[in-house]
């Protein structure tokens, strides 16, 4: 294109595309998402088949190697994360340095950087053997890290990782064991989880893949990039959506308040959170497969009084034609929020739990644009739109 000139002053052209709404950053054999019909597939899996059939571990290693594995290529892969769930006790001084109540993804952020310091030969990308071995101490610290930010928010005792475990049972003994050691994860919460983790390990080139992308493509080592990714995750358009949507619920307090608080939106005073999705423009298959865990979930801890009000804001928005003609449909964090909140987490803590099975898209993504000949540094350019050339002015004569 930039060979494409009118004379040879000229700059040649370029394309414009504001927030990469048209543009592919590069070929992927990893998440298909068609947003007109509302198909998600993880290497060509159905997410609906995995999220009934599969565990999150077995979807990792999906995402990560392209197929699904074999009986001893899972036991394996479940020892070696396993094997690398605990951290190392000096990441706890870094904890220590938080104030108590500082939000927990802030957290997150900050821990993934620091984890790096404790691997220098993460530094070496191009090696395949040690992008592994990373790849998989990434995946068993996470939970680690995140239920000990958990239980520095509530001024509680870090429990270490029991790795006789699965991969939630032991985050959730992590999370909620207290003094007796009799904790027993309940199996049908234990099971919601490992569903949620499969609903949100990839979603192709999404804002915080993308950051991952291209941080990683700078050679920067994985916890960096993926501290970046947490980052770009964070936000409330993204990933903090589900606590902006639990927020929401709150606010809005009652049915009866729903249609003034729609035609607030309508009037653009605020936007349906957990509504809407820059792929999707169609129910996002995410969010009806979550819909109907959350009722799994209630059977055990009551239902959470928030459903009915998002129940009646999804059917009051899917009839009103601000809505429809926008093509807006619930998306993943609608409804995630309601089964977080009934198991006992606190708001800060949801986009945590977006996090951790998130960071093996994330890895995923890394080292498919690191195998990737065809990936350079990831460098955007602009169309300039500001001063010509124009010569200093002294401090004297700037009036
Ligand atoms: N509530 C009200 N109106 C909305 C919403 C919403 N949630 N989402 C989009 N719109 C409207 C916009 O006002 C715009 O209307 P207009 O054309 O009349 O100006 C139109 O729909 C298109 O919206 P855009 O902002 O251009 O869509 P975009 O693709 O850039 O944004 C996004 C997608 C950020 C997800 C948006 O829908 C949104 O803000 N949703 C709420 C936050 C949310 O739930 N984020 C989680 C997304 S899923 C995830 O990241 C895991």
């Amino acid at each position: 294109f930039r060979g494409i000139k009118v004379d040879d002053d000229d700059f040649g052209l370029m394309l414009y595309d504001p927030a990469f709404k048209n543009t592919a950053s590069c070929r992927s054999a990893i998440t298909l998402i068609d947003g007109d019909k509302g198909i998600l597939r993880y290497r060509g899996y159905p997410i609906e088949q995995l999220a009934e059939q599969s565990t999150f571990l077995e979807v990792a290693y999906l995402l990560l190697w392209g197929e699904l594995p074999n009986e001893s290529e899972l036991a394996e892969w479940s020892d070696q994360i396993t094997n690398h769930t605990y951290v190392h006790q000096y990441l706890i001084r870094g904890m220590e340095g938080f104030k108590w109540d500082a939000h927990a993804m802030g957290k997150m952020v900050s821990l993934l950087g620091t984890l790096s310091t404790f691997y220098e030969d993460s530094k070496q990308v191009r090696d395949a053997s040690v992008r592994r071995e990373h790849i998989i101490k990434i995946i068993a610290k996470m939970p680690t890290i995140a239920a000990w930010c958990f239980r520095h928010m509530q001024g509680r005792p870090y429990i270490y990782p029991d790795n006789e475990l699965g991969y939630v049972g032991n985050f959730m003994n992590m999370l909620f064991r207290m003094a007796e050691p009799s904790y027993k994860p309940n199996p049908v919460i234990a099971r919601a989880l490992d569903v949620l983790f499969i609903l949100h390990a990839d979603h192709e080139q999404n804002c915080s893949a993308s950051a991952a992308r291209a941080v990683g493509s700078a050679e920067t080592d994985p916890y960096c990039s993926l501290a970046a990714a947490s980052a770009a995750l964070y936000g409330p358009l993204h990933g903090g959506a589900n606590e902006a949507v639990l927020r929401m619920l709150r606010e809005i307090g009652n049915v009866g308040n729903i249609p003034g608080f729609i035609e607030g939106v309508k009037n653009r005073e605020r936007r349906l959170m957990g509504f809407g999705h820059r792929v999707y423009k169609n129910y996002d298959p995410r969010a009806r497969i979550i819909k109907g865990l959350a009722h799994e979930v209630f059977a055990v801890t009551g239902k959470n009084p928030l459903l009915d009000i998002a129940l009646e804001l999804e059917k009051i928005a899917l009839d009103d034609d601000f809505f429809v003609s926008r093509k807006l449909y619930p998306n993943v964090d609608f409804y995630s929020g309601l089964i977080y909140q009934s198991i006992g987490f606190p708001v800060e803590f949801f986009p945590v739990l977006f996090a951790i099975p998130r960071a093996v898209g994330w890895l995923a993504q890394w080292q498919e644009m690191l195998s990737d000949a065809e990936q350079k540094i990831a460098r955007p350019r602009q169309i300039y739109v500001g001063a010509d050339k124009r010569d200093y002015v002294p401090m004297s004569e700037r009036g």
